[in-house]
Parts: structure tokens; sequence; C-alpha cells
């Protein structure tokens, strides 16, 4: 414990000067599981999300793609059977430390008939919520500093 942090007060002044960077979660309040892809210029492995579980990303940019859309769907092969999905989509900017985010959907509603909520940690940045499900026109893009957590809720109680 002792050299633990010592070590850790050795190394603390090397570590670049940039800001802590914050997380995508996912959270899962819905009775079944869901299917995540973290996508940018490549697809990421599947992960399933079991009901009342999350999954989270540090925020980060896509070497290609600069944005990450976290793709969800109810099937287990939904990003490849044309399935209803969702998109959790942000982007990271380093230089002015601000995360953009912002959610759609595609081939349909799959959380159609539930809430679907985007809640940033820091209350003073934007929410998204679809109090039944289904996006309302017009753009829904939100941002918030890149240090703060945004957590998409499936199946959320309400907006
Ligand atoms: C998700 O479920 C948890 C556990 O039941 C609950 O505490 C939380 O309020 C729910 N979140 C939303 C946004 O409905």
């Amino acid at each position: 414990m002792h050299i633990l942090s010592t070590l850790a007060f050795t190394l603390l002044p090397l570590l670049p000067l940039t800001h802590a960077i914050g997380s995508a979660v996912v959270q899962n309040n819905c009775t079944d599981p869901v299917y995540l892809w973290s996508v940018g210029g490549s697809i990421g492995p599947r992960q399933t999300i079991a009901p009342g579980s999350s999954y989270s990303e540090t925020f980060h940019r896509d070497a290609t793609s600069g944005g990450i859309s976290l793709k969800i769907t109810k099937t287990p092969n939904g990003l490849f059977d044309g399935s209803a999905q969702t998109n959790y989509a942000y982007t990271l900017n380093t230089d002015t430390n601000t995360v953009f985010y912002d959610l759609s959907d595609v081939f349909g509603d799959p959380f159609s008939g539930s809430a679907l909520s985007v809640v940033p940690s820091d209350s003073g940045c934007g929410s998204i919520c679809w109090a039944n499900g289904v996006p309302p026109a017009g753009s829904q893009v939100k941002s918030c500093q890149a240090n703060s957590n945004e957590v998409l809720t499936l199946c959320a109680t309400s907006c």
C-alpha cells in the first residue's frame, strides 16, 4: 500500500495535462437483455447488457470516424439483420473539452412504448428524453464538458 501510494504520487506529475474524461453509460432497465455494438471506423464486439445491468465506455475519438455510435438492438444479431436500432452517438472534442451527444433510431423504434432518457451527471447540461421511446422531430444534439458522464437508460420509469 505504502509503495503503491508513493508510486502514485511520483507518477502523478508525469501525467499529461489533460482533463479527466467521462463515460457514455447505457443502463438496461428493460426486462430483457439488449445488445450493443460500439461503432466508429470499425465495429466493436457485441456487448450483451442483462436487465438491470449497464455498459460503459470512456469517451474517446475514433481515428477514422471521429465520433462513436453505440448501436443498440433487442435482437442478438440486430446490427446485421436490419433490426430496429437505437443509436446513442457521441463526439469528444478534446480541444474544447466538450462532448456532444445525441440519440436517434433507424429501421424502427426498438423501445417504443417506454421512456428513453439520456441524463448527464452535470444537471446543468442538456438531457434527452423520449417519453414513448419514439424520437421527436428535429435535432437532439446536446453537449457537456468532457469529464461528465452521460447515462442512457432504456425502459426508464418516465421522462
Ligand atoms: C433504473 O432502474 C433502477 C433500479 O430499479 C432505478 O433505481 C432507476 O431509477 C431506473 N432509472 C430510470 C431512469 O428509470
